[in-house]
Parts: C-alpha cells; sequence; structure tokens
C-alpha cells in the first residue's frame, strides 16, 4: 500500500514528522517509519536555542546535522524550529540580567548563527513561536519585557537576511479556530506585511483533543490564505483520557481527518506535520496527567484508525 507521503505528493502537500533524536538513534523501526511515511521532518528539541548553544559562544549543531543528514538522504524537507520562543532557552541566558541593548544584540546573533548554519537548507523556519496569550495580548517573555513589541518584525527581518530562500512563519497553538488569539495572529501579520517585513506563513499547531476539537479549522486558515501567506499544520497530535477505547479512537480519527481536509481545502496550506508518529515516544503523557495516546500508530506501531483515516483522506479527494 501507498504511504502517507506518497499520499501526500498527489496534493502538493508535504506529510511531516516532529522527530525525537534519541528515538531516531536507538530505534530502528523508529527510525524505517520516519524515512518511508514523510516528506517533512522537524527537530522535536535540537534545533532549539538551548540544545545549539547550552554555553555562550559554544555551539553544538551535531543532533541537528545528524537530522539534516537523515532527511537529505530521505528526500525530506526541513522545518526549522525555532529561533525565538519562551521555553528551552539556555540557562546562561536565563540567568543573566542583560541590558536591552545586548539582549538584542545576542538574539540577533543567535538568528545570524543559527538560520547562517542551515542556509539554503531549511523550507521552513518557526521563526517566532507562542508570542501571544490566550486573551490576544502579547505574552510576557524576556523579549516584549526587554525589547518590546518591536522583536518580531526584527527577528522576520534577520532571518530573511540570514537566509532568504527559507519560508518564514510565526507558528502558535489554540489558534485553529476563529478566537481572540487567532484574531490577534491575524493582526500581527497583516500589520507586518503591510510593513514589508519578510513573513511567508502561518503555523497551526493543532495540539487537539478528542472532546474539543475546532470548529472553525477551515475559515480560520482561509483567511490566512486570502492574505497571501502560507499556512502548515505543524505540530498536530489528538489527546484522550486515558486507556483509549474504540469510541475515542473512532472521536480522534475524525478530528485527524477534519483538520487534514481543511488544510487540504486551504489553496496554500503547504504541509502537514505531526508531533510525532507513535504513542511509544509522546510528549503528551508527561505533560497532561491521565492523557496520552495521542498519535497515528499505538507504542507497537500497529496503525489506529486515525492512521486509517488520514490514509482515506489523501487518497479520497
Ligand atoms: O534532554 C534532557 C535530558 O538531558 C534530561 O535529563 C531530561 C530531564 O528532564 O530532560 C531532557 O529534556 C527534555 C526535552 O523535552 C527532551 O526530551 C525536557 O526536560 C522537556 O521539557 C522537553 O519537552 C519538550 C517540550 O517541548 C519543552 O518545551 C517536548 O519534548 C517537546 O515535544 C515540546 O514541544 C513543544 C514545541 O516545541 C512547541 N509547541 C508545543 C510543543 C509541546 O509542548
Amino acid at each position: 500500500p501507498p504511504t502517507l507521503r506518497q499520499l501526500a505528493a498527489r496534493h502538493d502537500l508535504r506529510i511531516g514528522t516532529a522527530v525525537d533524536m534519541a528515538a531516531l538513534d536507538a530505534d530502528p523501526v523508529y527510525r524505517q517509519r520516519t524515512g518511508s511515511e514523510f516528506s517533512t521532518v522537524t527537530a522535536e528539541n535540537v534545533m532549539k536555542w538551548e540544545v545549539l548553544e547550552p554555553q555562550r559562544g559554544q555551539y553544538d549543531w551535531s543532533a541537528a546535522d545528524e537530522l539534516m543528514t537523515f532527511a537529505r538522504r530521505h528526500g525530506q524537507a526541513v522545518r526549522g524550529h525555532v529561533l525565538v520562543w519562551h521555553n528551552q532557552l539556555p540557562a546562561w541566558l536565563n540567568e543573566t540580567d542583560f541590558s536591552a541593548a545586548e539582549l538584542r544584540n545576542i538574539l540577533r546573533q543567535h538568528i545570524f548563527d543559527t538560520v547562517g548554519h542551515f542556509r539554503g537548507r531549511i523550507w521552513q523556519w518557526d521563526v517566532v513561536n507562542e508570542a501571544f496569550n490566550e486573551d490576544g495580548t502579547l505574552r510576557d517573555t524576556i523579549w516584549l519585557r526587554k525589547l518590546g513589541p518591536g522583536y518580531i518584525a526584527d527577528a522576520f527581518r534577520w532571518a530573511h537576511q540570514a537566509d532568504p530562500k527559507a519560508k518564514l512563519f510565526y507558528n502558535d497553538y489554540n489558534i485553529e479556530d476563529v478566537n481572540a488569539k487567532s484574531d490577534a495572529v491575524y493582526a500581527l501579520v497583516k500589520s507586518l506585511r503591510a510593513q514589508g517585513v519578510p513573513i511567508d506563513g502561518v503555523g497551526v499547531q493543532a495540539h487537539l483533543t478528542v472532546d474539543a476539537p475546532p470548529t472553525t479549522f477551515r475559515e480560520n486558515l482561509k483567511r490566512f490564505d486570502r492574505l497571501g501567506l502560507d499556512t502548515a499544520i505543524t505540530e498536530a497530535d489528538v489527546r484522550m483520557v486515558l486507556p483509549p477505547d474504540a469510541a475515542k479512537l473512532r472521536a480522534q480519527a475524525d478530528v485527524y481527518r477534519d483538520i487534514l481536509g481543511d488544510c487540504l481545502a486551504t489553496r496554500h496550506c503547504i504541509s502537514f506535520t505531526v508531533w510525532g508518529f507513535t504513542d511509544k515516544y509522546s510528549w503528551v503523557p508527561g505533560w497532561f496527567e491521565g492523557e496520552g495516546a495521542a498519535n497515528l500508530l499505538d507504542e507497537n506501531y500497529q496503525p489506529k484508525p486515525a492512521y486509517d483515516a488520514v490514509r482515506a483522506e489523501l487518497a479520497a479527494r
């Protein structure tokens, strides 16, 4: 039977997964499936600042480079994740009280070093991640506090200078529906565009639950599309209260199918990435007590109804 990536190719869509590098190294089945099923990959952790620059000025590209090599061998496009975020920052950055001018230089240098290192080899960069609160106000982060809201436009300009060919994305969660947060993202990207800031797309993470799936996802994707932006589903998973049962697995399959359908119905929705593809390795149980089973395959790599639903949706259209 055709793999997900073969089915997705017919739609000009890349289908992707976040990659856990420890699993890629240790687990041959994980490695095989990552290569065969997906046409784009995202580093789950190894392109984050704390991993790349654990000591100031001392970069460690080894794990990220290993993923780049894997992707090249398998004909996969890479989503770069992530340049500007408030989580997984190196300790040296959190522990020192830098002046605004110093911090701005540090951020600029980080973007030039990182984007420059991978120049020409990254398809999409998540330039700014999770900058908004649920109510649509800007999140109180080290970047906002010290640099003011202009850090967002600066980050896109720097990233574009460092790699003019990469597609530059704003990425966030809980912006699947039309809501206060996605309205704020919409206003941001519209204003960035109006100022000539180089932004190419909006990444919608889609960390979802079986109980409360989005209801206005397509309408929301389409308004970004009409602005002339690409969209991408960047981190899809659909968690449930454990243990799984037939009804929950069915509901999960419906959510995956529907959000994929929303992407396929949006002209410039260019990739659909899941945040891991097997329940064997998932961030969910560690973060949401009593929840899990959020991925397409179970812990033994057996397809769940969600996997079949994704295949069927790709095959049907
Ligand atoms: O690598 C260290 C290891 O050396 C150490 O011994 C161990 C002890 O805690 O931690 C390991 O690091 C963990 C890392 O994942 C790698 O496994 C961190 O503690 C843990 O916090 C980290 O979690 C990641 C999380 O981001 C942290 O922000 C998840 O794997 C990752 O899936 C998750 O991904 C985020 C996206 O980047 C942005 N959107 C939301 C998404 C889910 O939270």
